[in-house]
């Protein structure tokens, strides 16, 4: 029981990596909140574990995200760690890219992120506890198709390593996980149509040292070591969960 007793919040904890994360955390002895739009979904999650409750909303609006920490607040009165997981990705070339696009992107995959860190901080401070953004080895290691997403994701990286040097002090550790390509509906949710999906997704798996996609579990395995006392002095790094995809 790695995290018990600590309470934590997953966005997007209702599918795919952050669904992984949620159920591991729990296992591990966490109360784990889990955020999303699809009320049906997160339901289903928290059905898998009493130590999963859920609260639906869109994380870009700011009323939800206050909604989501004076829920923690009331409910638990602490919050240990926080996990910004919940992302999109459009896959266009920017001939084709539209500003709403670029909208959609940094609203969830910035913004959003950003706004559920300045509103969980005071909880994080006094808990002295742990931030896990999730960035993408498209942060480093950029490919044709995602300049909105890698733009984004560069962001994120660089707001995990200035938020360390400035939370050190406070005891706050910020971490980020730059997954390569992981098994789960980001893959299916892209404005391509199905015969240029599937190129996209064959040319991905093709560049991997693994030639195979990862798990959300092989990636909740990752969250799970950041987010314990076992990493007491890992704070800046971002860890690639990739297949050495991005290893060349
Ligand atoms: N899978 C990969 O290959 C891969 C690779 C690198 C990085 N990542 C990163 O890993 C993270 C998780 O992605 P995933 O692969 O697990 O994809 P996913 O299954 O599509 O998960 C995205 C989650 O975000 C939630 N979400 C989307 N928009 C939201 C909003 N406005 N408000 C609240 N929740 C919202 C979705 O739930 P609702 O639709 O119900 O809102 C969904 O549960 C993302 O940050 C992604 O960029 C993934």
């Amino acid at each position: 029981m790695k995290l018990d007793g600590k309470v934590a919040i997953v966005t997007g904890g209702g599918s795919g990596i952050g669904k992984a994360i949620a159920v591991r955390y729990a296992k591990e002895g966490a109360h784990v909140v889990i955020v999303g739009r699809r009320e049906a979904v997160l339901k289903e999650i928290a059905a898998l574990d009493d130590k999963i409750s859920y609260v639906a909303g869109d994380i870009t609006k700011d009323e939800v995200v206050e909604h989501v920490m004076e829920t923690v607040k009331e409910k638990y009165g602490h919050l240990d760690i926080l996990i910004n997981n919940a992302g999109w990705c459009p896959v266009q070339p920017i001939t084709e890219i539209t500003i709403e696009d670029y909208d959609k992107a940094f609203s969830l995959d910035v913004r959003a992120l950003v706004n559920m860190t300045i509103h969980a901080l005071p909880m994080i401070i006094e808990a002295k506890g742990s931030i896990i953004n999730l960035s993408s080895v498209g942060a480093t290691h950029r490919a044709a198709n995602l300049s909105m997403y890698v733009g984004a994701k560069a962001a994120v990286e660089n707001f995990t390593r200035v938020w360390a040097i400035e939370l050190a002090e406070k005891g706050v550790r910020v971490n980020a996980i730059a997954p390569g390509a992981i098994r789960t509906d980001i893959w299916n949710v892209t404005n391509l149509s199905l015969e240029d999906a599937k190129k996209h997704e064959e040319g991905i798996a093709s560049s991997i040292p693994f030639k195979r996609f990862g798990k959300p579990d092989e990636v909740a395995n990752v969250a799970l070591f950041l987010a314990s006392d076992e990493a007491s002095y890992v704070s800046g790094s971002v860890y690639a969960v990739d297949g050495a995809q991005g290893a060349a």
